[in-house]
């Protein structure tokens, strides 16, 4: 039998239910894997409360590594015993899964299945914030909202790896620490400090080239302000709330600027996409230019007490269920 965390209801942490469920076998296409490292991310959270619509009851959760176990007609990428991982599923909160053969990618060897699971959702999009929506370099000066949290240390990483100046901010001065150790060269205290007036003096009055915001309501309206004109605004999630009251005629008045609300989704929809991505999020972390920070991990039964961690911005890093 298959364990799981299902949703039957919308609403807190609490509503996150640890059941028993049936096995499906795979369907042309599919593969079933049994998980050995489930990812927790803030979209979890989004799909749960409800911000994000889905028909209930449903799994929790986008992210797994696993081993493949059975493989469903006309697969030929994948053979049982290989070590995979996706960012796109629909429930990974499980023991097994079955999912079509296209969301996976294989684990390469030196990368284990918990580093696999606390990196392919986080990783993938840094990877594709930092070289596709905006391609950074050495150039450029980047603001990086909630700088060590899951995405963040990883994004503040892979941005220094790149040659970029990175400011972070932060919530509290251990995760300034933390953040300081991933190589961000600035970190703004953003509950204390007013960050637009520190960017401003880090900066010398020149502000920066990319904000990358996920936090939402509470950074977006002054995340504007620290851009240089035709800077580019990057909203990609809503840790604080969502962005609801977004008037266009801002990014006019603040310089010619321009906006983007991406996803991971979106850009990894291809196949060649997602195979890209995730290769290139393999060599910077085989190379040791990226380390993937886990800071806590859950049982699987306890994936409640893993969103309540989050929520409270109790985590640093990646947060992962072991089933
Ligand atoms: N669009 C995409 O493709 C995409 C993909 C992945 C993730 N995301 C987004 O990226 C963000 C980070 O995801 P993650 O899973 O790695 O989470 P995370 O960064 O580990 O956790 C969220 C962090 O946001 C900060 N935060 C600020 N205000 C908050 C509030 N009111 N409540 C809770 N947290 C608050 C906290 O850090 P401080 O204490 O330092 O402020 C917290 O630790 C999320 O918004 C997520 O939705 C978007």
């Amino acid at each position: 039998m298959v364990e799981a965390v299902r949703v039957h209801k919308l609403g807190g942490p609490e509503v996150l239910t640890y059941e028993t469920i049936g096995s499906r076998p795979p369907g042309p296409s599919e593969i079933r894997i049994r998980t050995t490292a489930i990812g927790v991310n803030f979209i979890d959270v989004y799909f749960r409360t409800g911000l994000y619509a889905s028909d209930t009851p449903f799994i929790a959760g986008k992210e797994a590594a696993g081993v493949v176990e059975e493989v469903g007609e006309g697969v030929t990428d994948f053979r049982v015993g290989d070590h995979v991982a996706s960012a796109t599923l629909s429930g990974s909160y499980a023991t097994e899964l079955t999912a079509p053969a296209a969301v996976f990618v294989k684990v390469p060897d030196g990368i284990s299945d918990e580093t696999a699971a606390a990196m392919m959702l986080k990783g993938m999009t840094a990877r594709y914030l930092l070289r596709r929506t905006f391609k950074v370099g050495p150039e450029h000066t980047i603001l990086f909202h909630a700088a060590s949290g899951g995405v963040g240390s990883i994004a503040t990483q892979w941005a220094k790896h790149l040659g970029a100046t990175v400011i972070g901010t932060v919530g509290s001065e251990e995760k300034a620490k933390l953040a300081k150790k991933n190589g961000v060269d600035h970190t703004i205290l953003y509950r204390t400090e007013d960050f637009v007036q520190r960017v401003a003096e880090i900066t010398g009055g020149a502000k920066c080239d990319v904000v990358y915001d996920s936090v939402g309501q509470q950074t977006w309206k002054g995340s504007l302000d620290c851009l240089k004109p035709l800077g580019l605004y990057v909203l990609f999630g809503n840790s604080s709330g969502a962005v609801t009251d977004f008037n266009p005629s801002l990014l006019a008045q603040k310089g010619s600027l321009f906006m983007t609300r991406p996803t991971l989704f979106g850009y990894t929809a291809k196949r060649e996409d997602l195979i890209e991505t995730a290769n290139d999020l393999f060599d910077v972390v085989k190379s040791g230019a990226v380390e993937i920070p886990i800071g806590a991990r859950f049982a699987l039964k306890d994936a409640a007490d893993a969103h309540r961690a989050l929520e409270s911005r109790g985590t640093t890093g990646s947060t992962i269920l072991i089933p």
